[in-house]
């Protein structure tokens, strides 16, 4: 997108304050010196990594190394471009973009509110047609299942007639194009180039996100046939991996703590039997972004998945996830006679189930039955097994006296001394932390991708010098006139801070205050995550004398060619060791 008038932009930036739009997400905020400190929604994690600086409009996590504005922001929570980003903001605060002709304008917007609209056709098209459609197999399914009339409209559940065209021509009439029902994902274009309803002969759930929207549908079928359930694929609104099922009930009124069940069908009876704290995933497993939404609207769960092999193994996924935002999850345990929530309520009444909850058992409990699971602890391969399976749960208890109580428990069952177990824990711990330390420099390399693309060749030392130049340009920008006489773009070694460096040679002969924003349109969301980091974290290092000793260093750039690959294991914890001691600071 064309560079947007400053103007313009500052408008955007102060019209809408970055932290508020963090609260609009549930994101919850602490104040501190700079400003302030959360969660941070990109990355799971217990602590506050995540800082938010008001007063240049930019936000930073350090853990992950995400950041950028308020732009930025929107297009990683709600995957926009930043054409898109810039629009809703624009159009939030009734203005309108500038230099983008008003046709652009309209087609970016029209999209997504196009698709909402035919979502919210396409729920009411269903509903009527299961109350009033002479086909009653929508209805009498529902029935059967026991849904009062009051739980269907409360949810807009509806029936997909048995027809391949009926949904398109209804909505062809109301004027939406063969692409936008394509787009939508309402209809499906064969290879041939037909365009037919996607869902034929299903009872349909329309999926609602936070704000109300009509984003997407799941459909089941009335028999055995297979695919059960079909769901909407991704579109421009709807992200099954970023949005639950009834969480605009769920999250209402902010709940003592949410229940997780597997289906839709779940949800609904536990919503219909009074539990209206219930939400579900879409048709996949859950992911780290649905743990962290769960996070901002409580801070219990209750995982109520399916009594079978695949539902208790998704439980361990679960589990997993919540612990990595901090979130303290129990386990409903149904017995044999259920196999599902929904099952259980129509057999045994909510009454029971609401005993179910009370009695849900910690993850802890849940994890050492697993591990006990299929083995005969009488044997000794039994009990080896179990000794091995338990291993990484036992380590992994933060709670130095529950941890404790369980090597106690433990070593008992296996009729060995504690202090056994517990040495063996220590070593097991120590081996996990070193393995953690390689794949967390990984990630720093991974996410750093965009600015060392060309520095393998190059020295860690160059690429710094790099940086505080770009960093003190940035917090100078009147220093420009002076420095820009001094160096060249060429002198650049990292073709990402080469980049930076011709973009502040446009804009800094024009400006009087620098923020990252002014970089926006022309950066990645990557790029724009390292220019915030070099903004940020080479503060400290500034001062005149430093620089003029890093513009030298790149004059007299010398090449040492680095391997990482070949590296020793000692080697790399030492270069790790120092890249934490250099590159970062903390607020
Ligand atoms: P279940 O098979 O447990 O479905 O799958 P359910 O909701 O309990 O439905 P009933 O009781 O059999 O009617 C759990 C969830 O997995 C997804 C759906 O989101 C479903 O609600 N799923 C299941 C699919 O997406 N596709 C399938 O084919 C099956
Ligand atoms: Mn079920």
């Amino acid at each position: 997108m064309t560079r947007l008038p400053k103007e313009f932009l500052f408008t955007l930036l102060e019209k809408n304050p970055i932290a508020d739009e963090f609260r609009k997400f549930h994101i919850q905020l602490n104040t501190c010196e700079k400003g302030f400190a959360c969660s941070c929604p990109f990355h799971s994690e217990t602590g506050t990594s995540c800082m938010i600086y008001p007063e240049t409009h930019i936000f930073y996590c350090s853990g992950c190394g995400t950041g950028g504005d308020i732009l930025t922001f929107l297009m990683l929570m709600q995957n926009l471009s930043y054409p898109e980003a810039v629009q809703i903001l624009a159009q939030r605060n009734s203005l309108t973009v500038p230099e983008q002709s008003p046709e652009e304008a309209r087609l970016i917007q029209q999209r997504r509110e196009r698709c909402y609209e035919i979502n919210r056709e396409t729920a009411n098209f269903y509903y009527l047609n299961l109350l009033r459609s002479p086909d009653k197999r929508g209805l009498a399914y529902f029935r059967e299942r026991q849904l009062s009339a009051q739980t269907i409209q409360k949810y807009g559940l509806g029936y997909a007639p048995d027809d391949w065209q009926q949904l398109k021509s209804y909505l062809n009439q109301k004027g939406y194009s063969d692409e936008e029902l394509v787009l939508a994902n309402v209809c499906r274009r064969s290879d041939k180039g037909n365009v037919y309803d996607n869902f034929r002969n299903r009872v349909i759930f329309p999926i609602v996100d936070v704000w109300r929207h009509v984003i997407g549908f799941g459909g089941r079928v009335l028999d055995d046939s297979k695919p059960k359930y079909l769901n909407t694929s991704d579109t421009p609104v709807f992200d099954k991996g970023r949005n639950l099922f009834s969480l605009h009930f769920a999250g209402q009124n902010t709940p003592e703590f949410l229940i997780l069940a597997e289906g839709y069908m779940d949800v609904i009876a536990l919503h219909q039997a009074g539990f209206e704290n219930a939400v579900a995933t879409l048709g996949t497993a859950i992911t780290p972004a649905q743990a962290r939404l769960i996070a901002r609207y409580t801070d219990q769960v209750i995982i109520s998945y399916d009594n079978d092999d695949a539902g208790q193994n998704a439980t361990q996924k679960a589990i997993q996830h919540f612990q990595d935002v901090g979130l303290s999850a129990n386990v409903l345990h149904i017995d044999e006679a259920a196999k599902d929530p929904d099952e259980y309520i129509k057999k045994f009444g909510a009454e029971r189930f609401r005993l179910l909850l009370k009695h849900a058992e910690s993850v802890l409990d849940f994890q050492m039955n697993r591990c006990r699971n299929g083995l005969n602890l009488t044997a000794e391969t039994g009990k080896i097994s179990y000794l091995r399976r338990c291993m990484p749960v036992l380590t992994r208890i933060g709670n130095q006296k529950t941890q404790e109580v369980y090597i106690h428990r433990t070593a008992e069952e296996l009729g060995i001394r504690a202090e056994v177990l517990q040495k063996q824990i220590t070593q097991y711990d120590h081996n996990q932390k070193n393995k953690k330390i390689r794949s967390d420099f990984q990630l720093i390399e991974n996410q750093t991708r965009v600015r060392d693309q060309s520095t393998s060749q190059a020295s860690q030392a160059e690429s710094e010098s790099e940086k505080i130049i770009l960093c003190w340009l940035m917090h100078f920008p009147e220093q420009f006139r002076n420095l820009s006489d001094q160096l060249q773009p060429e002198d650049f070694i990292t073709d990402f801070h080469k980049k930076i460096y011709n973009l502040l040679c446009r804009i800094l002969p024009e400006c009087t205050g620098f923020i990252p924003s002014l970089l926006g349109s022309a950066l990645s969301v990557p790029e724009m995550c390292r220019v915030t980091e070099i903004f940020i974290y080479y503060r400290d290092k500034l001062n005149e004398q430093a620089v003029f000793q890093c513009i030298q260093n790149l004059h007299t750039k010398k090449f040492q060619p680095s391997d990482k690959a070949n590296m020793s294991d000692d080697d790399l914890l030492q270069i790790i060791a120092n890249k934490k001691k250099t590159t970062r600071f903390h607020y």
